[in-house]
């Protein structure tokens, strides 16, 4: 009845961002995305009925309020699936900064299903696992999944699902996670979904990711760079109009975020082959090839605001794991 599972989280090329659906997670539109090797959320989920309420403790503290209450939910779900009324007991840790857009609900919801449906016993195939995860969080749909990864936008429940595109050793790309801030982001995606609709670039983006779609497959099966990041870069900026323009609006950049940015694009005018992306937050993720990887991480770690640089590779699967966290 105990299980423990380690996800990683991952960066979308096409985004998510507004819901058909807000209450299941259905998107709007496809996304494909990279599920990353170096940040992970490892998860250990216990139900019993000597638990007398559910105990959620989220990177070693006592969830609380909208953030308990998320959990819970995704645990009733899990009960329901697996006809159980037994409470839970739930830890996460996670080996980046969470809440900081960097989708450590996909790594958390991903690993929590996982975990969750082996501590019932139940082993569905990948494509419910992707589903069920979908409830939690929707880009935790995709970190089911290693390596290139779509999530089928679907329309409806059962038909909105993850699947790998390619896996993780089919391209050894570079994502270099750039921290500006740890502090958790003041506007979560929720409330960004809720909002995008009003937002005037809303349409024009969803147009955009619609085309996107075909040219991040073609990049990601002809392992072009350029096509991805090209694609990745506008994904970003158009994801963050829609954000800066909607009511209520948000706006996540910090001064580094900028001066990332505003270096990717000098270092490309200069030959390099570098693009960025990002998620609802301030902290970047910027895309090259192995060889590059290093000069550009410690040239990152010297813009001012920068704190730290994560380098990840493509990313596996969930595993499970054999040591739990309580
Ligand atoms: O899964 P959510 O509700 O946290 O939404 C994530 C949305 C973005 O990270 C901004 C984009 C994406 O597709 O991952």
């Amino acid at each position: 009845m105990k299980a423990t599972a380690l996800a990683g989280s991952n960066i979308a090329f096409v985004k998510y961002w507004g819901a058909l659906d807000p209450e299941a997670h259905l998107p709007l539109n496809n996304s494909i995305s990279l599920t990353l090797d170096q940040a992970n959320t490892l998860v250990t989920i216990e139900f019993s009925p000597h638990i007398g309420h559910d105990v959620v403790e989220l990177e070693g503290r006592m969830a609380e309020g909208r953030v308990r209450a998320r959990v819970v939910r995704f645990l009733d779900e899990l009960r329901r699936l697996g006809g159980s009324g037994d409470h839970a007991r739930v830890a996460s840790k996670s080996t980046f900064p969470v809440a900081t857009g960097l989708a450590s609900s996909a790594s958390l919801f991903a690993a929590m299903a996982v975990a969750g449906l082996a501590a019932l016993g139940l082993a569905p195939s990948e494509r419910e696992v992707t589903t069920i995860a979908r409830l939690g969080s929707g880009s935790a749909a995709r970190s089911v999944c290693g390596g290139w990864v779509e999530w089928v936008a679907g329309g409806r429940h059962e038909d909105s699902y993850a699947y790998t595109l390619r896996p993780a050793d089919w391209w050894p790309l570079r994502d270099i996670i750039v921290i500006v801030s740890e502090a958790p982001k003041e506007s979560p995606s929720l409330a960004g979904h809720a909002a995008a609709r009003s937002s005037p670039c809303f349409l024009g983006r969803l147009a955009r990711a619609h085309q996107h779609l075909a040219l991040v497959r073609t990049a990601v099966l002809t392992r072009d760079l350029e096509a991805l990041g090209t694609v990745g870069e506008e994904e970003a900026l158009l994801l963050h109009a829609v954000t800066m323009t909607a009511d209520p609006p948000a706006l996540y950049w910090l001064p580094a975020t900028v001066a990332v940015m505003r270096q990717v694009w000098q270092w490309r005018r200069e030959g390099l082959p570098v693009y960025f992306t990002l998620d609802a937050g301030a902290n970047v993720h910027v895309f090259t090839t192995p060889e590059h990887t290093p000069q550009i991480a410690t040239s990152l770690c010297a813009i001012e605001g920068v704190q730290r640089t994560l380098v990840c590779q493509p990313g596996g699967a969930p595993v499970p794991g054999d040591v739990h966290l309580f």
